[in-house]
């Protein structure tokens, strides 16, 4: 069901704009540790330190920012939630998650065992304090919740859950790095070699993939004008994606790779889970293709990239169950690139631009007590000529970044393609934000020259 969006009940600015502020910021980070790969000769692996390092960059530097981020600013809006003391949650979090995240890369890449304990204590507290203000909200408010609004916060509590299961088995696998604990060797075993699986699974299929798809279905509908999604999907796609990914770690799946000895159960989950997200990405793509509104805008094409992407990650990781022994390291390199790079980085850069202008025009509105003239229009905060342009370069940087899956030698362009990509997303943003200070400052000295009572500003505006 459409719902109207209750935009009075947004926390103030800086509570969600300093976690998209790190979106750039690591894009920039991961260009950078990636063009350093490209020109040294280690083997570009899924276990090579710099991927590691990239993979943590981009998974909590950009998309946990970024997720945490719109959650604070969503959830009030769409369901009518607050996030628990949103000013003291929203610093100390993007503090601890932003330190933890270089920590736990640098890390990873000088094999320093102290600066994984930084990271296992910065992150712990992150995603501790992140997920009690968000559980804490969802039990206080949960007698006012927006009417309709069931469908998102299924998808959002079963993301949140996930995403306590990957940090709990990243900060398990970090604190053996850091030496905080260790596994007896009687008591190791194909257990604790299948735990990066088994984090990445629920990472990116669960985590990932469940908030991406609870958002989409809030959204697609109101920003791309497409009809709503189907009330099937909305209904069991979250349940059925969490169900199957408890299926694969019971199952014990992750113990070993994908084995030609799989079990029944095992397959059947496997397979189920890439179904479920390729029907997803399909139906995705039907809505964006049949929208009321024919001309493509730019996080249009943010979201089709994505969704081709998925498509191509689901076919690839059900061919991966059924042919293990295909190019096995390829293919994980391949899926993790589409699924991360493709999928995700697409969909929440093609958030942000629907987003940050609608956040900069929403707060420059509620300082100003009456209509004023020169407040800029949603549209003129980022124009649809840089956005278009920064997407062009995103979208050459992971198909570049999925050929050099197969063809090494392309690692360096694509890392520029992506450094390109991060320098014109940093500079629509910086360009939007100064506009929104400018603003700012008009309207001050504009209600300067008013009388005292005329310049009474407009509730919530800080
Ligand atoms: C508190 C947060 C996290 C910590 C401390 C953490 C820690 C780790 C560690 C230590 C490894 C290396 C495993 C090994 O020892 O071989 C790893 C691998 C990995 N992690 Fe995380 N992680 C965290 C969150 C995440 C999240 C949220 C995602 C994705 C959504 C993610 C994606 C990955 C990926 C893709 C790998 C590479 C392993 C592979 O290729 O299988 N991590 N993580």
């Amino acid at each position: 069901m459409q719902r109207a969006l209750a935009f009075d009940r947004s926390p103030a600015l800086s509570v969600a704009f300093r976690f998209f502020l790190n979106v750039p910021a690591f894009l920039m980070l991961s260009a950078v540790v990636l063009a350093w790969l490209g020109l040294s000769d280690t083997a570009y692996t899924r276990w090579n330190p710099a991927v590691l390092a990239v993979a943590h960059f981009l998974t909590l530097g950009v998309l946990a920012s970024a997720m945490l981020g719109a959650m604070m600013q969503i959830l009030p809006v769409a369901t009518h939630i607050h996030v628990l003391q949103p000013r003291i949650t929203s610093p100390v979090v993007h503090a601890c998650l932003t330190l933890g995240t270089l920590a736990l890369a640098t890390g990873f890449i000088t094999v320093n065992p102290t600066l994984h304990v930084v990271a296992v204590i910065l992150l712990a507290a992150a995603f501790t304090f992140f997920i009690c203000a968000v559980t804490g909200g969802l039990i206080r408010d949960r007698h006012q919740r927006s009417p309709g609004s069931g469908e998102i916060l299924v998808a959002v509590r079963l993301a949140l859950l996930a995403l306590a299961i990957t940090v709990g088995l990243g900060l398990f696998m970090a604190g053996l790095r850091g030496g905080l604990w260790s596994v007896g060797a009687t008591q190791a075993g194909a257990w604790l070699h299948g735990l990066p699986d088994l984090h990445v699974t629920w990472g990116l299929a669960g985590w990932v993939g469940l908030l991406v798809a609870g958002i989409s279905y809030q959204v697609i509908p109101i920003f791309q004008a497409t009809e709503i999604y189907p009330r099937l999907m909305t209904d069991t796609l979250a349940p059925l994606v969490f169900l199957l990914l408890a299926v694969l770690t019971l199952s014990g799946a992750w113990q070993a790779s994908p084995s030609l000895d799989a079990t029944l159960p095992q397959l059947a989950a496997a397979s189920g889970l890439a179904l479920a997200y390729l029907i997803y990405a399909v139906t995705t793509g039907y809505l964006l293709w049949t929208r009321k509104r024919p001309a493509p805008e730019p996080t249009t094409w943010f979201w089709h990239a994505g969704m081709v992407s998925l498509l191509l990650a689901s076919l690839l990781g059900a061919t991966r169950v059924w042919l293990p022994t295909l190019a096995p390291s390829t293919m994980e390199m391949l899926l993790g690139t589409l699924l991360i790079a493709g999928f995700a980085v697409s969909a929440v850069n093609g958030m942000l631009y629907k987003i940050i202008p609608f956040l900069l025009w929403h707060n420059a509105q509620r300082r100003a007590p009456m209509a004023l003239p020169f407040i800029p229009k949603v549209r003129q905060f980022i124009s649809e000529r840089d956005a278009l342009r920064q997407f062009v370069a995103h979208a050459c940087a992971v198909v570049l970044f999925a050929a050099a899956c197969m063809v090494p030698i392309l690692l360096l362009p694509a890392a520029l393609a992506l450094a390109v990509s991060a320098a014109l997303l940093s500079i629509n943003i910086a360009r939007a934000l100064r506009l929104y200070l400018n603003t700012c400052q008009r309207i001050a000295r504009t209600l300067a020259q008013l009388p005292q009572a005329t310049a009474a500003t407009r509730p919530g505006a800080q």
